[in-house]
């Protein structure tokens, strides 16, 4: 998958909220390991068991994840059998505690900047910066961005040779300044893995708390983002927020006589390794159970519930399909796998009980008894996702904002029947592969039905024809081509 073994040689040091496991336990007392969820964790768990050493840190989610911090300070080797679920990783879990991680994670972080980022607020109402949110980004943000800095300065100095800093996401935008400060003459990169919205968006949180977070950024030597609109957005952020001189012809901005480079690089999926998770034993179980139950046609999405997916209006717009097509009662079913999210943000809960409230009216409305126009199955299960991209005839995929959306990728990759994609224009992955989808607006519920419609009646030569074309470019964009592109970016600026 990395083509130039080269190219990944000295140490790797990946700072992330989420680990490549978590850890529970189970009804008998004994320790689960489980992969961690979401599409950074997919794509970095794919590719760190290739880096020759490498070192994952990582907060704690569970009070297992706690206890495993607290045993293994060092780090440990997780369990690997080398398959897409368990390939052998080093990783540090940080031991934090549960109050700073809350406040980090459920009170800044998530209702907070993932709110400016996707452009979510209702300005009337939120957000409030309170003395609460002033406390939580003081003693959660702040000092879990101190703990990580922390340990990656620790890994550092553990090696003798040089080591190269890849931080990730929202939760950790002040690292970078950082360990600049401990480490002056480190490379540090930030990958950003959601959009960069302009510069007025984040004029919504207050000078002092923006101006930090912009300022741990620039600490960096390169900061990345998945397209080029959110990468000049961001450039845009740093002339008119922190008035720093930018060269938008090389795309840079001038820091106190250093240089952050701005680049992007769409993020991708391991095809080898996710294919060969299509063939085993419980996808094709999942598989066999879905095309017992299936009608004629399948729609298909798999997400997070999170505000930004835009999961109702995809239901009003299959909705109003039903209603425009009345020949279509019985014959199709939207099957919508969602995995519950951030359950302790009161706007996601919230959220999450509208979507069963909606499922629950299109269903008594538009079906009978044996029908349920909508299959709503809200767990977190890989191998039913995969098996449901398998089979799908329509994969709906319509966020309000997203990064990249690596859903889109996966599902068109393992896809077996031609199958059509309804995507976002406001999903960073449209950039790549719109031309091969029916193109649709997040907001325009009408234009959505008309396009459900479309996308399953769609000739056959058609579909094909998009399909492929959407396949070639996946694989060309593979994970190999997003890491490799990277490093050779890092290691022209240590030269
Ligand atoms: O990049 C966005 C991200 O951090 C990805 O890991 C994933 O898409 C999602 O958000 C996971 O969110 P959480 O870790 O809060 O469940």
């Amino acid at each position: 998958m990395v083509r130039s073994a080269d190219s990944v040689g000295g140490r790797w040091i990946i700072a992330a909220n989420r680990g490549p496991v978590e850890f529970t336990i189970g009804p008998d007392g004994e320790r689960i390991q489980q992969r961690g969820s979401g599409g950074l964790v997919t794509a970095l768990s794919a590719l760190s068991p290739h880096l020759s050493d490498s070192m994952w840190i990582c907060a704690p989610r569970t009070e297992e994840d706690r206890a495993v911090a607290l045993e293994a300070p060092e780090g440990f080797l997780t369990e690997g059998g080398g398959s897409y679920d368990t390939a052998k990783q080093r990783v540090k879990v940080l031991a934090l505690d549960r109050d700073s991680f809350n406040q980090y994670y459920s009170v800044i972080s998530n209702p907070i900047i993932w709110f400016v980022q996707h452009n979510l607020w209702d300005l009337s109402n939120a957000p409030n910066i309170t003395v609460a949110e002033r406390a939580a980004f003081e003693h959660g943000y702040r000092a879990v961005n101190a703990a990580f800095a922390d340990a990656i300065v620790e890994a550092m100095d553990d090696h003798a040779g040089p080591s190269t800093v890849m931080i990730h996401d929202y939760h950790l935008y002040l690292v970078g300044g950082m360990v600049r400060r401990a480490r002056p003459d480190a490379t540090l990169s930030h990958f950003i893995h959601i959009p960069w919205p302009q510069p007025d968006a984040w004029r919504v949180l207050p000078g002092w708390m923006r101006q930090e977070l912009m300022l741990g950024l620039v600490g960096n030597d390169l900061v990345a983002f998945q397209t080029e609109r959110h990468a000049r957005n961001f450039l845009l952020t740093c002339e008119e927020l922190l008035q720093l001189p930018v060269d938008y012809t090389n795309n840079s901005v001038w820091v106190n006589g250093r240089t952050v480079v701005v680049r992007w690089y769409p993020i991708s999926i391991d095809a080898v390794q996710l294919e060969s998770f299509a063939r085993s034993e419980a996808v094709s179980q999942y598989e066999q159970a879905l095309e017992n139950v299936k009608r004629e046609h399948l729609i298909v999405r798999v997400d997070r519930t999170d505000l930004s997916k835009n999961i109702l209006r995809g239901f009003l717009a299959y909705g109003r399909m039903l209603e425009k097509h009345p020949d279509l009662a019985g014959r199709v079913t939207f099957l919508a796998i969602l995995q519950p999210s951030r359950q302790d943000v009161a706007e996601y809960t919230e959220y999450t009980e509208r979507i069963f409230r909606l499922v629950a009216d299109i269903n008594l409305k538009y079906g009978n008894v044996e029908w349920q126009p909508i299959d709503l199955r809200m767990e977190e299960n890989l191998a039913q996702a995969v098996a449901a991209f398998r089979l799908f005839d329509v994969l709906m995929v319509n966020p309000v904002n997203d990064g990249l959306n690596l859903v889109a990728k996966e599902g068109m990759l393992l896809n077996e029947r031609g199958g059509v994609l309804v995507l976002s224009e406001h999903a960073g992955v449209h950039d790549e592969i719109g031309a091969y989808a029916l193109s649709v607006h997040p907001l325009d519920i009408e234009q959505q039905a008309d396009a459900l419609h479309e996308a399953l009646f769609m000739p056959v030569g058609e579909r094909r024809r998009r399909h492929d074309a959407c396949v070639r470019v996946i694989r060309h964009n593979g994970l190999g081509e997003w890491f490799t592109t990277q490093v050779r970016d890092i290691r022209a600026l240590e030269a």
